[in-house]
């Protein structure tokens, strides 16, 4: 005998369409027989759109969280024996933090469970990053992660498709339905594979300005403060930085160049912003497992978290001194007057990047570990006419037109004086529940 539906898909949406209230127990039951291809892609869409116009209420994201958490497997460090904390970052431009973040804060005998992703268009994936490390390996069983997150403290690795499978079908109809940007769908979207990773605190980095997914700062709040009190519903402790990525965050976009840039974070160096913002973000990580007042800056600068990182990569089969891939061309700008470099977009230099090879369009497709862009000036630097302002990296040097052709009109050299065009402080605000 054929079971018996406990709901209708079709009030559920004229429901959500006349702007009320979905049950628990509705929402339970719509993403599992979504899940289970009962409840068809055009019903979801129906939904995702009254979702995207009419919104939902705490209590409804909540349970829309939960219920996709459900449609998989939760993990559960608890057996570990000491805390764990993970960071989520929005994506951005040049955005590398996991990397030096990572080590930096397993030093201090937090454990991080970082499940990451590959990049889709001008954000780039951690993954793609650490692929350009000769032999490390982004694929871990459970037994693998749970025993490298004992012994070495930390490990990032592909999260597997076991976790909230009902967010990956509803993601890829939300983007062919124009349905992404509802903050709801967002916020449970990032937070259900989050919980369901089974760390026990967890700060979001959420990024506003030009090369953010939320441009403006006042929905970039909104979604901050949604994830956190999600996070604060499920028992995770939960913040969020509202960062700034209207320019590049430090002087590298790409794979191997953001690498190279980690590496010199955990050697003490690197570029300000880079370091600023991984010291901002373990200082609250590490506060949320337990520890407050702990000096942060000084794991990066006497070799601690380098030593960590080199344990992490080589117990994934990395080479941390292996050399790093190099492109075969390189294409310079030079500045064309003295002056001082007052503006450098974020968005047109991360798909300028993308074009060279860095990223990816579909997600089938390989990415070039050695393409990229080196920026030799930041906003608010000197410049001098003939000095080198950025430099295109390639294995095929026709892809730099199209490249040149994406940042045309995204930098500026002014006059000193002028206001730079920078969106402002780097870390913004902290948000909790
Ligand atoms: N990233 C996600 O994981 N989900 C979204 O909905 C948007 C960004």
């Amino acid at each position: 005998m054929a079971s018996v539906e406990a709901f209708d898909a079709v009030d559920l949406i004229r429901t959500k369409r006349d702007g009320g209230e979905l049950s628990g127990d509705a929402i339970a039951w719509l993403v599992d027989a979504y899940t289970r291809g009962y409840v068809a892609d055009e019903q979801m869409s129906a939904m995702t759109m009254a979702i995207f116009l009419n919104g939902m209420s705490r209590a409804e994201i909540r349970d829309l969280t939960m219920a996709m958490i459900a449609s998989g497997e939760r993990m559960d460090f608890s057996g570990l024996g000491k805390p764990t904390t993970d960071k989520h970052s929005t994506g951005g431009v040049g955005d590398k933090i996991t990397l030096p973040l990572m080590p930096l804060v397993a030093t201090f005998g937090v454990a991080v469970p970082q499940l990451s992703g590959r990049g889709l268009g001008h954000t780039g994936g951690t993954l793609d990053k650490l692929e350009s490390i000769p032999g490390w390996r982004a694929t871990l069983s459970n037994e693998e992660m749970f025993a490298q997150l004992r012994d070495e403290g930390g490990v990032i690795c592909a999260a597997g498709s076991g976790l909230a499978p009902a967010d990956r079908k509803l993601y890829a109809l939300r983007d062919i339905t124009g349905t992404v940007e509802a903050i709801p769908l967002i916020a449970s979207s990032i937070m259900s594979k989050k919980i369901a990773e089974g760390t026990g605190a967890l700060v979001l980095d959420v990024k506003f300005g030009s090369g953010a997914f939320m441009r403006e700062t006042e929905r970039a709040r909104e979604l901050a403060q949604t994830m956190v009190e999600l996070g604060a519903d499920a028992g995770v402790a939960t913040s969020a930085l509202l960062t700034n990525m209207h320019v590049p965050l430090g002087r590298t976009i790409g794979n191997a160049n953001e690498v190279r840039e980690s590496v010199e974070v955990l050697a003490g160096g690197g570029p300000a912003d880079v370091r600023e913002l991984t010291v901002a973000l373990a200082t609250e990580m590490l506060a949320l497992a337990g520890q407050d007042d702990v000096d942060v800056a000084a794991a990066l600068d006497d070799g601690r978290a380098m030593d960590t990182w080199r344990r992490v990569i080589r117990a994934q089969g990395g080479d941390p001194d292996a050399p790093l891939p190099e492109a075969r061309e390189q294409h310079v700008v030079t500045a064309d007057r003295d002056g001082v470099l007052v503006e450098q977009q974020a968005l047109p230099f991360g798909v300028a990047a993308w074009r060279l090879g860095a990223g990816r369009a579909r997600k089938e497709d390989p990415v070039q570990h050695a393409a990229g862009i080196e920026l030799h000036a930041k906003p608010g630097d000197a410049v001098r006419a003939g000095e080198p302002l950025f430099t295109l990296s390639a294995d095929e040097p026709e892809r730099f037109a199209r490249a040149l052709e994406s940042v045309e009109g995204a930098w500026r050299i002014g006059d000193p004086g002028d206001p730079v065009d920078d969106g402002g402080p780097l870390v913004l605000e902290r948000i909790t529940a």
